[in-house]
């Protein structure tokens, strides 16, 4: 960030685009040319215009694409949707069971608010070596398609990445799915990531997927996240496993081959030397839990139903110019609203300027903190990060919703006062708004599963137990009065 920069707002001006089909988003990418950008969850490309990193003249919106966010079989491989987010991803049963290495990777990735926006296609068309899908996706076989001027093309994914930040997308062209092989029978993955502090990006990430035929070995695919100027394999590491007996001196030697075969540089986030350290204790755990699960999911049913599913209904191609202001329709805290917005008008900003809603938060603009949390559609998400003329249509509920028209609280702010569960308050409109998405999603939560909901959250003055405390309290009074048949 410059020393002018000023995360608060996007500075520049921009055409907003909202396609509503994959031939509208080529065609708009062809007639807009290279200083077009695809956005899809925003969660990279609004923080690289905050930073005034990326400045496009017109930004493309996926976001109005049916289907496009759709995790189904297609000619019996499991077509995950560019648009899939890493949450949909996450909490995916399929995934779980025959791609865990996937659910590893989803499971270990940023703050659930940066998991609800984020998809597949962003995290892969970053080009970023670090991106956490990228190596389990790899381990997997996975294909990505790509669709553009010329029809659809696809590609294995590690040759997708050709530098950092650089990828094979050609002109116009745009992922539009990433493809998975069914996998082979006894076979198991698993994923590892070391990061500085559990909502960050990876020091060094490593995927493994194994096919396990009796004692021994018979398929082996290893790549690795943040030690590289791509995501990469590592085959010799690989032919050290192939037909060998799965023992302590076959993994111990692979993981130190996969070690040497990988290639870091030293960086703010870690040292070269750590990394090689890091990638060999991760290979060898890694390979030990995929050996664990080889098999796991070869009586798990591979079509469902919701395969059948028809195509969701289309919405208009909407445009607005980079100097327009359009009078957009939101629905907040149950009452429809009418705002004036540019392209470049934050959704954070719409709130707190325009509808003097100002209890969410503004911290530090750009992902990090979580304080602007508010809840879209019912999924907590950040309105630092959201562009106001993307969430017209949708419901927006801020922290102001919680309470009853005739001013009575909500049981989860009766649950903060009652254990002291603030104390400047500046963070807590986005701790309760995360806090009510979770208990909706998970009426009984342990305290890891708040603990891990909320890790997004940062708290600089009470501390996490009293939070943790009240949520949990609220969680039990809501099952004590269910229990009850109140
Ligand atoms: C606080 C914070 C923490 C983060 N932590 C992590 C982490 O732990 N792990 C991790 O991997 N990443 C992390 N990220 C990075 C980011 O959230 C992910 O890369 C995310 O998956 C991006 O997806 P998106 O939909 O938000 O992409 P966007 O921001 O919408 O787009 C990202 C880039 O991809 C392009 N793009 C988007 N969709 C497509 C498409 N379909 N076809 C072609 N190009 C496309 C865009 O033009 C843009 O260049 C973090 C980001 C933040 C702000
Ligand atoms: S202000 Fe939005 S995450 Fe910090
Ligand atoms: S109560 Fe002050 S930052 Fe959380």
């Amino acid at each position: 960030m410059n020393e002018t920069t000023n995360s608060h707002i996007v500075v520049q001006r921009f055409a907003y685009l909202e396609p509503a089909s994959v031939a509208e988003a080529i065609q708009m990418l062809q007639e807009h040319g290279p200083r077009a950008k695809v956005l899809a969850g925003g969660t990279d490309l609004i923080v690289q215009m905050k930073m005034e990193r990326s400045a496009p003249a017109a930004v493309i919106s996926l976001g109005k694409i049916a289907g496009l966010d759709r995790i189904a079989i297609r000619d019996g491989h499991l077509s995950l949707g560019a648009r899939a987010t890493i949450r949909a991803m996450e909490l995916n049963e399929r995934i779980q069971a025959h791609f865990p290495a996937l659910t590893d990777a989803c499971v270990s990735f940023s703050t659930t608010q940066v998991q609800t926006m984020g998809t597949v296609g962003g995290n892969l068309g970053n080009g970023s070596p670090a991106a956490d899908t990228a190596p389990a996706l790899i381990a997997l076989g996975a294909h990505v398609e790509i669709t553009g001027p010329e029809g659809k093309r696809r590609l294995p994914l590690e040759d997708f990445f050709t530098g950092p930040g650089k990828t094979a997308l050609q002109r116009s062209e745009i992922i539009t799915a990433v493809i998975l092989p069914k996998p082979a029978e006894g076979a198991g993955s698993s994923f590892l990531k070391i990061s500085r502090v559990a909502a960050d990006i990876a020091k060094a990430s490593a995927a493994v997927c194994l096919v396990r035929d009796g004692d021994r070995v018979t398929g082996a695919r290893l790549a690795f996240g943040s030690v590289g100027p791509t995501p990469m394999r590592a085959p010799k590491a690989e032919r050290a496993l192939l037909g060998q007996p799965f023992s302590e001196d076959v993994v111990t030697q692979a993981a130190r081959i996969a070690s040497e075969e990988i290639l870091p540089i030293s960086d703010v986030r870690s040292t070269a030397a750590y990394r090689r350290e890091a990638v060999r204790a991760m290979v060898y755990d890694a390979l030990h839990v995929a050996w664990r699960r080889a098999g796991l999911g070869d009586g798990e049913p591979w079509l469902q139903e919701a395969d059948e599913a028809a195509e969701p209904a289309r919405s208009p191609a909407r445009c607005i110019g980079a100097d327009e202001k359009q009078r957009i329709e939101l629905k907040v805290n149950g009452k429809k609203c009418a705002v004036w917005a540019a392209p470049n008008d934050l959704l954070l900003n719409v709130l707190r300027d325009q509808l003097q809603l100002t209890g969410t938060k503004y911290g530090c603009g750009i992902g990090e903190c979580s304080a602007c949390t508010v809840q879209l559609d019912g999924a907590p998400v950040l309105a630092c990060l959201v562009l106001a003329v993307a969430a017209a249509g949708h419901e927006i509920l801020t922290v102001e919703g919680l309470q009853k028209p005739d001013g009575e609280l909500d049981p989860l702010q009766e649950a903060f006062i009652d254990h002291a569960a603030y104390q400047c308050g500046f963070c807590t409109p986005g701790v309760l708004m995360t806090a009510k998405a979770l208990l909706v999603e998970n009426p009984a939560p342990t305290e890891d599963d708040v603990r891990h909901y909320m890790r997004g959250n940062i708290c600089r003055c009470t501390g996490y137990v009293s939070i943790v405390r009240a949520v949990m309290s609220c969680a039990e009074e809501k099952e004590t009065l269910n229990a009850g048949g109140i």
